[in-house]
């Protein structure tokens, strides 16, 4: 089993949720450790996904692969929630800079609930957002397309905002890219920092997620860092 929150995260927002238990196994079985669940409440994005009972329904077959679960919160005021994701089995809880005045506290109530404690930034929000909070964050989240929505192509003013993020945060936490990942775009933004790689049009959306992961996972096997 591949070093959890590292490598390819496929995101289950394009998964047939008809059979979403088998899907993740198919991802996981592929070598896929970090299992990528995108909350989102129809405020800070327009859609509305999943919640805690996702998370829960997941948890025993990821654990039970090795495996983890990285919740991706696009969700207004998401410290009121992190208890309810922390308790269904999350492993890791990312927010959104743009989505709440108390990063510090929220960031702080993620650890303190036992998981990673991840901060997201879109792509109109400047790396110095993260600045002053690099000692509370185990992994950084940068949005490589516009939060909401799967299938979107990666925005590539994305590359330089990786090296300046990576330069700031140093070599320790986790950086991921969110949106438009795929065979053509993966090697670059592992090139510029990224080691953490958010996939889901490219995984489920083809006929077999597993090999997808796979594809994926050659193309940045070589030049990935260290694992955090
Ligand atoms: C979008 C989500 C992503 C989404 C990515 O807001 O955060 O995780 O699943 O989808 P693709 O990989 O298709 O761009
Ligand atoms: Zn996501």
């Amino acid at each position: 089993m591949a070093v959890a929150f590292r490598g390819v995260a496929p995101s289950i927002l394009s998964a047939d949720f008809a059979r979403l238990g088998a899907q993740v196994q198919e991802v996981l079985d592929a070598g896929a450790s970090t299992i990528h669940v995108d909350i989102m409440d129809g405020h800070f994005v327009p859609p509305i996904t999943m919640g805690p009972l996702v998370v829960d329904a997941l948890a025993e077959i990821v654990h039970g692969a090795g495996g983890v679960i990285d919740v991706h919160m696009m969700v207004e005021r998401p410290e009121r929630y992190v208890e309810d994701f922390a308790s269904a089995g999350a492993d890791g809880i990312t927010v959104h800079a743009e989505a709440t005045p108390h990063l510090h506290y929220a960031l702080a109530a993620v650890r303190e609930a036992g998981c990673r404690a991840g901060l997201a930034i879109c792509p109109g929000t400047p790396v110095g957002a993260v600045a002053e909070l690099v000692a509370d964050v185990d992994l950084v989240l940068c949005m490589t397309v516009d939060p909401g929505w799967g299938g979107q192509a990666f925005l590539p003013h994305s590359l330089d905002k990786l090296t300046r993020l990576r330069r700031m945060i140093g070599d320790a936490p986790a950086l991921e890219v969110d949106g438009g990942i795929d065979v053509s775009t993966i090697g670059q933004v592992a090139t510029a920092g990224a080691t953490l790689f958010v996939a889901g049009s490219a995984v489920f959306g083809t006929d077999d997620p597993g090999d997808a992961v796979r594809k994926l996972a050659e193309v940045v096997g070589p030049v990935v860092r260290p694992a955090v």
